[in-house]
């Protein structure tokens, strides 16, 4: 299966960036970084992604709007076709618009057990707080700042005469497990069948008067009291193949379909000629195509009425 790519953002040292790009040289790692990106030509991290064959952008943020620099980032990163991206001491705030490009596909890691101590000079507030631990957080980046939802956290114990400094170096230890861990488990959740079958619920439950049901043992969608326009195949008779079912115009669609792609394409048993399936399991999934695929699939078996409805809807 294809890694996942993963660009990472830093300002300083890019100790966790190191940490990443070791973790990633195991056979075994679902992630490769593709790219280290800074706004400090001078960072450490850069020198060092350099040495190890990685790719590197660097573009200072004096004298731009926080809007032109995210841009330039965006831009570099969609050239290195990033998938994920992993802020590791990007010390930017970013804009809504950058974020929202890359909305659950951007993690941060952040030294503190969050909530507590969002922003800077967290061990210091640790200790002055009188705290038994403090920690990292790996979490989802949000629009606003060290707050969006926590993915993990390592707490680590303060000790009697610890100063921020001397937590700040345990707490390291325990960023560099924790990150890479973390990024390797959210990359590969999206190669599992309940994630698969969460994106196809999305798409098939957006459809108008669409409700899901469970038939010949797989969950299957279909028009509220009506014909079924998309089925969930996992594993179905142990084909040890997931895939998406969905209607077609007939056989001859059916062949040309898995003439064109036949990894991809197949004829489902039992359901003939007016249905085809689509490999959810290849590693590659285009979910705006799949999406387009479903909503295709329930104008084939909604009622002509509903159907001219939701045009005239679209018009507006
Ligand atoms: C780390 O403490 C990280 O938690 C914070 O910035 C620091 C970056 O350190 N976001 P490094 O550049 O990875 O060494």
């Amino acid at each position: 299966m294809a890694k996942a790519r993963v660009a990472v953002l830093i300002s300083g040292t890019g100790t966790n960036m190191a940490a990443l790009l070791y973790a990633a040289k195991a056979a075994e790692c679902p992630y490769e970084i593709v790219l280290v990106a800074s706004n400090n030509p001078d960072a450490a991290g850069l020198k060092l992604a350099e040495a190890e064959g990685i790719a590197t952008f660097a573009h200072p943020h004096k004298g731009l709007s926080r809007e032109a620099h995210d841009g330039i980032m965006h831009d570099a990163l969609v050239a290195a076709k990033t998938e994920f991206v992993a802020l590791a001491g990007y010390m930017r705030i970013l804009t809504p618009e950058f974020v929202s490009q890359w909305e659950g596909r951007m993690l941060n890691i952040h030294p503190s057990l969050l909530p507590k101590y969002k922003g800077l000079h967290t061990h210091e507030r640790a200790i002055e707080a009188g705290d038994s631990h403090g920690g990292c957080s790996v979490h989802l980046v949000t629009a606003e700042l060290d707050d969006g939802p926590i993915l993990q956290q390592t707490p680590v114990a303060i000790l009697p005469g610890d100063t921020a400094d001397s937590l700040a170096a345990r707490v390291l230890i325990a960023e560099h497990q924790l990150y890479s861990r973390v990024l390797a488990q959210w990359v590969a959740r999206e190669n599992t069948p309940e994630y698969w079958l969460n994106r196809v619920r999305e798409h098939a439950l957006a459809q108008a008067e669409a409700d899901e049901v469970a038939s010949h043992g797989m969950p299957c969608f279909g028009i509220i009291g009506g014909k079924k326009f998309a089925y969930f195949s996992h594993d179905h008779h142990g084909d040890g193949r997931t895939a998406l079912l969905v209607k077609i115009s007939g056989a001859e669609e059916q062949a040309m379909l898995i003439e064109q792609d036949e990894a991809r394409y197949f004829r489902p048993a039992y359901f003939g000629d007016g249905w085809v399936g689509i490999r959810l399991d290849l590693g590659d999934n285009d979910w705006d195509h799949i999406g387009q695929w479903i909503a295709k699939s329930w104008r084939a078996v909604a009622s002509k009425k509903l159907v001219k409805l939701l045009d005239i809807a679209d018009e507006f």
